[in-house]
């Protein structure tokens, strides 16, 4: 059964008035949304318990943007794992792009953080993605591959059971210009593909979800891919209507 899992990263913006507003919105809807579908709001880390207070009687779920690789200690300014479980969190989105690029994030403290996650028994959301001059270069597949390696080299074959990968292809994040869907669903394919020659099982129930300029009017297109099994929304997850009309459309395909 095709399950889609729309997530809604909203990076460093919003504030206690327009996320009160937004939530009210989305939660009068949310009783009528396809129960095939998992939403999850990502907020800001400072607004995690708030937005989990509004949102935990729902079927709408909790994401964290990220989270440091250390447990608990001295590491001042830093969230860990721990504490997102703590205040109601279940998706964590590890290794996005603009985390790699302006927190210098490599595949290696990805990869902890990676393990972290999954031993809390909360899970991964992990971005991979070319950036515009592999592409051009022809090194996607390469640049994908060494991106799942490094974790399962981490983690071992079995890394990728009850996780999320996200497909970001970098040189769409936030540009306005999204993917071909029909060179995604071949994208989502060689990483099924390749996750399977180390754990079928993985690889059966993976879900892999799109992002990269996603909005409601290229929704269907990704969704109507048969290995797309959901999208990683940036700016247009920030407002409720354009949001619940992607939902609407994702439920509909479904
Ligand atoms: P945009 O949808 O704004 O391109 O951002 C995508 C993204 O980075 C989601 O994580």
């Amino acid at each position: 059964m095709k399950k889609n899992i729309i997530v809604a990263n909203w990076k460093l913006n919003g504030d206690i008035k327009t996320i009160s507003c937004y939530l009210t919105y989305l939660k009068l809807r949310s009783s009528s949304f396809s129960k095939k579908n998992i939403i999850v709001i990502a907020p800001p880390t400072v607004f995690l318990e708030r937005v989990y207070k509004d949102i935990n009687n729902t079927n709408i779920c909790l994401g964290a943007q990220n989270v440091d690789v250390n447990l608990t200690g001295a590491f001042t300014g830093e969230n860990s794992a721990l504490m997102m479980k703590d205040v109601g969190v279940k998706y964590i989105i590890l290794g996005h792009s603009e985390r790699r690029l302006f927190h210098n994030e490599n595949n290696e403290i990805i990869a902890k953080k990676f393990s972290l996650v999954k031993k809390l028994n909360l899970i991964p959301i992990l971005c991979i993605g070319e950036t515009e001059i592999e592409k051009k270069s022809n090194k996607t597949e390469k640049s994908l591959k060494i991106q799942l390696k490094s974790i399962l080299n981490v983690c071992g074959e079995k890394a990728f059971r009850n996780t999320v990968i996200a497909y970001e292809p970098v040189w769409s994040i936030g540009t306005g210009i999204s993917a071909d869907p029909k060179n995604v669903q071949l994208i989502h394919q060689f990483i099924k593909n390749y996750i399977k020659k180390y754990d079928s099982v993985s690889a059966e129930n993976l879900i892999v979800q799109y992002g990269g300029s996603v909005n409601s009017l290229n929704t269907e297109n990704f969704l109507k891919q048969p290995d797309v099994n959901g999208l990683l929304i940036g700016s247009a997850s920030l407002k409720h209507e354009e949001f619940l009309k992607i939902i609407k459309i994702s439920d509909n395909i479904l």
